[in-house]
């Protein structure tokens, strides 16, 4: 097999920053967020240090799973804006020195995109899966003239793109090998869509359930096959662009073709553990096949980092320099970070955390300033997934300051998007901006602190002294940090002889050979070169 070109060098000191284009800054007053909302609003994202951006969805749909729906993958929802305000968007950005990440919902369209339409009208249409009759389990019946049923790969109007089975089976007569005529033109058509947006000068995607592709593959041997493919064309014809999949399991992902894969709430082969066992304290999204857990991110501190040090662990090991992790504060399917019983004094541990560890920080938007998960939404475009995962408390809209509507909007408040969260001393980006105190001046710093420290960053190595409360680790064999996320003082016995002079701290001391760490504590020390 040949190799990938490596990923562009801009990639390695990436900071991420999701933004949910329906929630982020509305600059008409319909109530819906906009591109030139975002554009309006690139100077916070700059002054904060992010240098790349990743969009939810933007194109046209029925918004039946909030754009994860696409009825025309080459045109943007007319709510968002034009093509030439994203077009506007991309070149404003690149001037605060920001990339611009759309999302590919690669494994399925709208059920009224026009492929489907056409499909679900003519037998012998296999651009989708279909059951030539009757209704096979998991399969929803055709809407059109043609008989039989159709395989979704989400909602039910989400009908799956047929990219073929991985085998063949005598009792299911619809599957296609991976080269039949409709999986080669979904690959194609999936080229086109690429060019098309990269041409205009967007820096790549993020690609929606990358490991859904080819059915029956249980070890996505074919699914992976068809991104390696898709790797080399895209290495070929735009060699500057990334692939981020949400897939959750880099070590398949990686070799597979992306430049980078998260760690999600799910994937890999303990469903999400390592970034669960991290965040997830059992309130906001939770999906009822998940086993309880202390996450170790909780004031209890009852959790572990192990479960996240030992995924991780194997997962650079088998990387090497081939690619990288994403380490996500949160997204728009999982529990924002202030969620539940963590309060928001126990945030900026967190940050100390993701923005000093070798994985590429990605920042959920509104975390940066510690917005609440809002329990108890009505269902909003698909945000329900089930009795206690409700995806809309993590998709309200951004507090950009404390006007009724938090400056989201100027919509008469019942024609939000989603409500603001209600509570009076709601964090706004206006307050902390001018508090350097705040929440949001420290994951300023913190990134500040990341990008002009190498060993900080992606490439730098870590070395972990202690591998509970405290976690200590050394960047770089030049950083020590510190973390003590529960809600007791922790200390931890630690004999470096050099001094450790600190950079940004808060309730950590190191002192005859001992470190001493408060409640919720953090600590980022310079022990010098060696
Ligand atoms: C994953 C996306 O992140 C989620 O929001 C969506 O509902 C599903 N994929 C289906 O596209
Ligand atoms: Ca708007």
């Amino acid at each position: 097999m040949t190799s990938f070109r490596p990923a562009p060098g801009w990639l390695a000191d990436a900071v991420f920053y999701q933004i949910y284009p329906q929630s982020f800054a509305d600059s008409n007053g319909d109530g819906i967020g906009d591109f030139n909302g975002i554009a309006e609003r690139l100077d916070h994202l700059a002054w904060l240090g992010i240098n790349t951006v990743w969009l939810n969805p933007c194109f046209v749909s029925p918004f039946r799973d909030a754009g994860y729906d696409v009825a025309d993958y080459l045109d943007v929802a007319p709510r968002y804006g034009s093509q030439d305000d994203l077009a506007g968007l991309v070149e404003k950005a690149a001037r605060h020195g920001i990339r611009v990440l759309l999302d590919l919902v690669a494994g399925h369209t709208s059920d009224e995109h026009p492929w489907f339409t056409a499909a679900a009208n003519d037998p012998d249409d296999d651009r989708y899966i279909w059951a030539p009759e009757g209704r096979p389990e998991g399969f929803v019946a055709s809407p059109g003239s043609r008989p039989g049923a159709y395989l979704p790969n989400f909602f039910d109007s989400q009908p799956a793109l047929n990219f073929g089975y991985a085998r063949a089976n005598p009792a299911e007569p619809w599957r296609r090998p991976v080269d039949a005529p409709g999986p080669r033109a979904n690959r194609a058509a999936l080229r086109s869509v690429m060019d098309h947006w990269l041409s205009l000068g967007l820096a790549g995607f993020r690609v929606d359930m990358a490991a859904s592709l080819v059915k029956d593959d249980p070890d996505r041997t074919e699914t992976a096959g068809i991104w390696t493919e898709l790797r080399h064309w895209l290495d070929g014809a735009h060699p500057g662009a990334v692939l981020l999949s949400e897939w959750g399991d880099p070590e398949v992902s990686v070799p597979a073709g992306f430049h980078t894969d998260f760690f999600l709430q799910f994937g890999g082969t303990t469903d999400g553990l390592p970034l669960r066992s991290l965040w997830s304290n059992g309130e906001g999204t939770v999906n009822d096949a998940w086993d309880p857990l202390d996450c170790f991110f909780d004031a209890s501190g009852k959790g572990s980092p192990r479960p996240f040090l030992e995924a991780w662990q194997r997962a650079s090991e088998a990387l090497g320099d081939t690619g990288f992790i994403s380490l996500p504060t949160a997204n728009h399917d999982f529990s924002r970070l202030n969620c539940g019983p963590r309060t928001a004094d126990q945030l900026p541990v967190a940050f100390a955390f993701q923005l000093t560890w070798p994985t590429l920080p990605a920042i959920y938007y509104g975390d940066e300033i510690g917005m609440r998960y809002l329990p108890g939404l009505p269902d909003k475009e698909g945000s329900v997934l089930g009795p206690r995962y409700n995806r809309a408390g993590s998709r309200t809209p951004m507090q950009w300051d404390d006007a009724p509507n938090a400056g989201f909007s100027t919509a008469p408040a019942d024609r939000l998007y989603l409500p603001v969260d209600p509570s009076p001393d709601r964090p706004t980006v206006a307050a902390q901006h001018a508090d350097d105190t705040s929440l949001l001046h420290l994951v300023r710093r913190l990134i500040a602190l990341r990008t002009s420290s190498p060993e900080l960053g992606s490439a730098g190595s870590v070395e972990v002294l202690h591998a509970g409360y405290p976690l200590v680790y050394v960047r770089g064999g030049r950083y020590l940090v510190v973390v003590n996320p529960q809600q007791n003082q922790v200390s931890y016995t630690y004999d470096d002889p050099r001094d450790a002079r600190a950079l940004e701290t808060s309730g950590v001391r190191i002192e005859r050979g001992t470190i001493t760490a408060q409640g919720f504590a953090y600590g980022v020390f310079d022990l010098g070169a060696r």
